[in-house]
């Protein structure tokens, strides 16, 4: 394929409909996009959710996308990095325009309601991200229309007829082999469908835009193999390498106007509309600041992204389209992309489109915030489906309060220690019992940087929560009550009480403090309310829980409350359910 030379650029940028950044144009920068070059700056840790489309409101599968990202971004941040956490709302397309139609609304108005939902979403559920990006903002268009550009200045784009089976609801072309006639049982309707997603198609026959991706094949191919973690869980990395083997047909990215008329235009032909994928991927870029018209600073807002978190369902657009896409303009591609399989209920997926799912405010209000991320990281799974049950959110939590609520109880509230003194004192248990436990201290943080690195932050909080158990048990053999109080553990007086050995008795409660605080800190980007409600019960300075803290002996400051020790519903970490009441 003959690629052509950047001429024209800045002539057809500056023309770019509603260009918000053209006074700043530098056309020598924007003329070469292989200038691309490493920078001083240093990279933030960047993530990314998909973005949402808003012909629905949000479900149980939207907040568990969005839940892993944060959680993501907060250990990063933790680990002393600056971490940038990108989400929003992919807002133009057919399907859009269609579900505004049905709900008889201008389509402006429809989205901005629904956009703000899932940004309602995010702020109930905590996710700190940096930008909400709208595809339906100005920036992004002028991202988009400048991306389009250098694709059909490179000669990636061309004009051809094209035939084939479209469905509305994914938002892609479907080959004749990609289709069956269905049925639908409930009405005995026949429709022709995606074997894929058993989504309805329509045919259609109309002359628009083409990306050369099949000349991308070899490209991609190579990136897999030099890159053999790009897409995680290694399954799907296979899925994508036999997928691209088996040959890619070139891609058709844009729709006549009279079709498609609520996107952004190609630049310079007004009669087609940019195709919704090819639009919705570059937001990633658009909050980057592509087209990364500063020099030097190309890292500075994020770019490459370092993770990219998706579904299942939308792994051919991100690991073969998107990375196609960036190639054929020698960007830079995202460092990895984590798929993870999706939520049921009642065994089938939950779905806006089906109507099965379940309203993640209603469960957020019902649980908490910092139960339902415990629960959505513990249950979701990268390679097989979750079932979605009230019962499970309970039974995790009541085992959240008999494993780390009883033992924040227990240290806290202890009669006869004083968890300060104990730290001061800085002796560990060095029985047998106690060095076996400090091992499993020590090794704890470094099992869990290796978890969250191979993107696995249910693995890594299932680690945590082990030690919890294990410090649960530790104490309960190394039974300090024994040791320290003229009382028994129901508060009766015991019949001989016993001397005080404190430098028996502080070193147990040392490590059974540092298991919390070390737990705590490691837990906090899953549950950043109640781990804060921990540390601050334990006294740890804010400034020393960071993940670098979580080693044993590095903070021999804490053990003053800074809150109340309390009592009753409030007071614990843990209470009582409101729907146990
Ligand atoms: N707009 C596209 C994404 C464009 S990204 C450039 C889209 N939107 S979506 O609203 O349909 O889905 C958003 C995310 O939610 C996707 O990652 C999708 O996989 C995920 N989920 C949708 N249903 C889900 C479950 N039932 N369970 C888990 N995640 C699911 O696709």
């Amino acid at each position: 394929m003959r690629v052509r030379p950047l001429n024209n650029i800045a002539r057809l940028i500056s023309r770019c409909a509603e260009n918000p950044r053209a006074h700043w144009i530098s056309p020598g920068w924007t003329l070469s996009p292989s200038r691309y070059s490493t920078s001083a700056v240093e990279k933030p840790y960047y993530v990314t959710s998909p973005i949402f489309y808003v012909n629905a409101a949000p479900h149980i599968g939207h907040l568990y996308t969005l839940v892993v990202t944060d959680v993501l971004k907060r250990y990063h941040a933790s680990k002393g990095r600056k971490a940038i956490l990108c989400t929003g709302t992919d807002e133009h397309g057919m399907k859009i325009q269609q579900a505004a139609q049905k709900a008889d609304q201008d389509v402006r108005t429809f989205c901005n309601e629904n956009s703000k939902s899932f940004d309602n979403l995010a702020k109930r559920a905590e996710i700190q991200y940096d930008h909400f990006i709208r595809t339906s903002e100005p920036d992004h268009r002028f991202a988009v229309q400048h991306f389009w550009i250098m694709l059909k200045e490179r000669g990636y784009i061309y004009t051809s007829k094209h035939e084939g089976w479209y469905s509305v609801s994914d938002e892609a072309f479907y080959p004749q082999s990609g289709i069956h006639l269905a049925l639908d049982p409930s009405t005995g309707r026949k429709f022709m469908a995606s074997r894929e997603t058993g989504k309805e198609v329509e045919w259609s026959s109309e002359v628009n835009y083409h990306f050369r991706l099949s000349s991308m094949r070899d490209r991609l191919l190579q990136h897999y193999k030099d890159n053999p973690d790009f897409v995680q869980p290694s399954m799907r990395m296979q899925d994508v390498v036999r997928y691209v083997e088996a040959g890619l047909s070139d891609l058709s990215v844009s729709r006549p106007v009279e079709r498609l008329s609520w996107g952004i235009p190609v630049p310079d032909d007004p009669s087609q509309t940019i195709y919704v994928w090819l639009d919705a991927l570059i937001n990633y870029l658009t909050k980057a600041n592509y087209p990364f018209q500063i020099p030097g600073q190309e890292h500075a807002a994020g770019w490459p992204a370092d993770v990219h978190v998706i579904g299942k369902d939308i792994v051919r657009f991100h690991c073969v389209y998107w990375p196609a896409f960036l190639l054929a303009l020698d960007l830079p591609l995202p460092k990895q992309i984590m798929t993870h399989s999706h939520w049921t209920l009642g065994r089938e997926k939950m779905s806006k489109s089906t109507g099965n799912v379940v309203n993640p405010f209603f469960a957020l209000d019902r649980f908490g915030s910092d139960t339902m991320r415990y629960y959505l990281i513990h249950d979701g799974r990268a390679k097989d489906d979750s079932s979605y049950d009230n019962k499970y959110i309970i039974d995790r939590y009541k085992r959240l309060q008999g494993s780390l609520g009883n033992l924040v109880t227990r240290v806290t509230r202890g009669r006869g220690w004083d968890v300060r003194r104990a730290v001061a004192y800085g002796q560990l248990d060095d029985s047998i019992d106690g060095k076996k436990h400090v091992e499993v201290l020590k090794e704890l943080p470094v099992m869990v940087d290796h978890c969250m690195a191979q993107l696995q932050p249910d693995r890594a909080l299932k680690k945590v929560i082990e030690v919890v158990n294990q410090t649960n048990q530790y104490m309960q053999q190394a039974s300090p009550w024994t040791l320290a109080s003229p009382t028994d553990q129901h508060g009766r007086p015991k019949p001989v009480p016993p001397i005080v050995d404190l430098p028996k008795l502080d070193p147990i409660i040392y490590l059974c403090a540092e298991s919390i605080r070390i737990c705590a800190i490691l837990l906090q980007p899953v549950m950043p309310g109640r781990m804060k409600h921990v540390l601050d019960l334990m006294g740890v300075r804010e400034e020393r829980r960071m993940f670098r803290d979580a080693g044993i002996g590095t903070d021999n400051e804490f053990g003053v409350p800074m809150v109340e020790v309390g009592k009753g519903r409030t007071g614990v970490v843990f209470p009582q359910l409101r729907s146990e009441f």
